[in-house]
């Protein structure tokens, strides 16, 4: 039972997006993984667990993030001058161009992998590049991380670089049957999912045979979804009779529960920044993860998207890094950008769209992207056990804090980034 213990210190989480749920100098119980709950006095039944006393510092669940790029890892924080149609021909399919030879893709992969795992995330969705071979062993790195995620080989056989786009799509298809055969049942905390990159680089004859590799193996699907205005008007010339964007994905059966075929096909898509009134509602309706990634819509120009209407329509909202359109991993900056943006979608596009409040956009970062990794992003009772404990004494101040504010600036002054005190993911401690 080396998954069972208790932990104490200060506890923080969001039970709902509406409040903080605060306990000071309480116990947090973990059982073969799972969540007991959290108890300001321990019951006696847990006493003769080992006790992690954490003193004073605060405990979070750990943080999700739903849409991240490893090989981009490599260069984050340069190449932010163009939108994102021209950022991916310029900058981005070079760049994952390399991860062909497997030297350069163990030494990138190692320093993106050692990030996630010394930062705040504790579950991420992440695409590799269209390479079997580097995605493997991406596939390795993450579960030697401890960490836990999906992993996608991405599929594209058009509208890329020459070296990036798959020779067919029966090529495609059938590099994706043989990645997954190989790596369903190998990890246990890693596994793949399916990602065509989006509409784009992706013909109608893949779309049919990733239709068919999905209902052969049921696993989830991650791709992009109305994130720019050129990536949209392309999408629109390509496929001219869809009536919006997602319905592309739709006419697949790749973009979530599916009544007429009675399946639920988990799905998570990036941005919908400009998502139409149709696409929501049948995103609403199918149970479609949106991965919210501010700072990827910040960098690339693509725009803000309408959170607070996602929110109040009950759909289904994760937080994402999208390195490296985004150019931070840190899940902390992207609850703070995803609440200053949409402040900014209030005062300059409209004011009946309220901003986000910080138990909001904390929510969304552990149990709104946890979700769609099972119970997940809180310590109730029967949740995955992911904790980061946080020594919030590193930022000084000269008056008293409550555990609200002490919550909230270690988000805003980007905590994580300076020291992550320790780590546990599903019950097993990372840190
Ligand atoms: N759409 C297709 N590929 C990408 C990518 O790599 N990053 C982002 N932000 N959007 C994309
Ligand atoms: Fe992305």
């Amino acid at each position: 039972m080396e998954k069972s213990f208790v932990i104490k210190g200060n506890i923080c989480q969001t039970k709902n997006p509406k409040e903080l749920d605060l306990h000071e100098n309480s116990y947090a119980v973990c059982i073969d993984g799972l969540s007991k709950g959290i108890f300001a006095a321990l019951p006696e039944e847990y006493s003769s667990l080992p006790l992690y006393d954490y003193g004073d510092a605060l405990i979070f669940p750990g943080m999700v993030d739903l849409h991240v790029h490893a090989p981009q890892y490599a260069f984050r924080g340069m190449c932010m001058d163009l939108e994102l149609m021209d950022w991916l021909n310029r900058y981005t399919f070079p760049e994952e161009e390399k991860y062909e030879n497997l030297e350069y893709a163990q030494k990138a992969y190692g320093m993106c992998v050692d990030a996630l795992k010394s930062g705040a995330t504790t579950r991420a969705c992440i695409f590799a590049t269209r390479h079997r071979g580097a995605t493997e062993l991406l596939m390795k790195l993450m579960e030697e991380s401890g960490l836990i995620s999906f992993v996608g080989k991405v599929n594209m056989d058009r509208e890329a670089s020459e070296a990036l786009t798959e020779d067919s799509a029966d090529i495609s298809a059938y590099t994706t049957f043989g990645w997954i055969n190989a790596v369903k049942d190998k990890f246990e905390r890693t596994f793949p999912i399916l990602t065509p990159r989006f509409i784009p680089c992706c013909t109608d004859k893949l779309m049919e045979e990733l239709r068919e590799i999905q209902m052969a193996y049921g696993i989830p699907v991650q791709s992009h979804l109305s994130e720019s205005k050129g990536e949209i008007e392309f999408v629109k010339f390509l496929r001219p009779d869809d009536p919006f964007y997602g319905d592309s994905y739709n006419d697949y059966d790749l973009f979530g529960k599916n009544d007429d075929i009675d399946t639920d096909v988990k799905t998570v898509m990036a941005h919908c920044v400009w998502s139409t009134e149709e696409e929501v509602e049948l995103m609403r309706k199918n149970g479609v993860f949106v991965a919210h990634c501010p700072a990827s819509n910040m960098n690339l120009t693509s725009g803000i998207a309408p959170i607070r209407k996602y929110l109040d329509l009950g759909l289904n909202i994760g937080l994402g890094s999208d390195i490296a359109g985004g150019h931070s991993d840190s899940i902390f900056r992207a609850i703070t950008d995803a609440i200053q943006v949409s402040k900014m979608y209030f005062r300059m596009v409209d004011e009946d769209v309220k901003p986000l409040v910080f138990s909001e956009a904390f929510y969304l970062a552990t149990k709104g992207g946890g979700a769609f990794f099972g119970n997940v992003g809180s310590f109730e009772e029967g949740y995955e056990f992911d904790a980061l404990i946080l020594d919030d004494s590193v930022l000084p101040h000269p008056q008293k804090l409550n555990l609200a504010e002490r919550m909230e600036r270690a988000v805003y002054l980007g905590l994580d980034t300076k020291k992550i005190a320790a780590k546990f993911a599903a019950g097993r401690k990372v840190i």
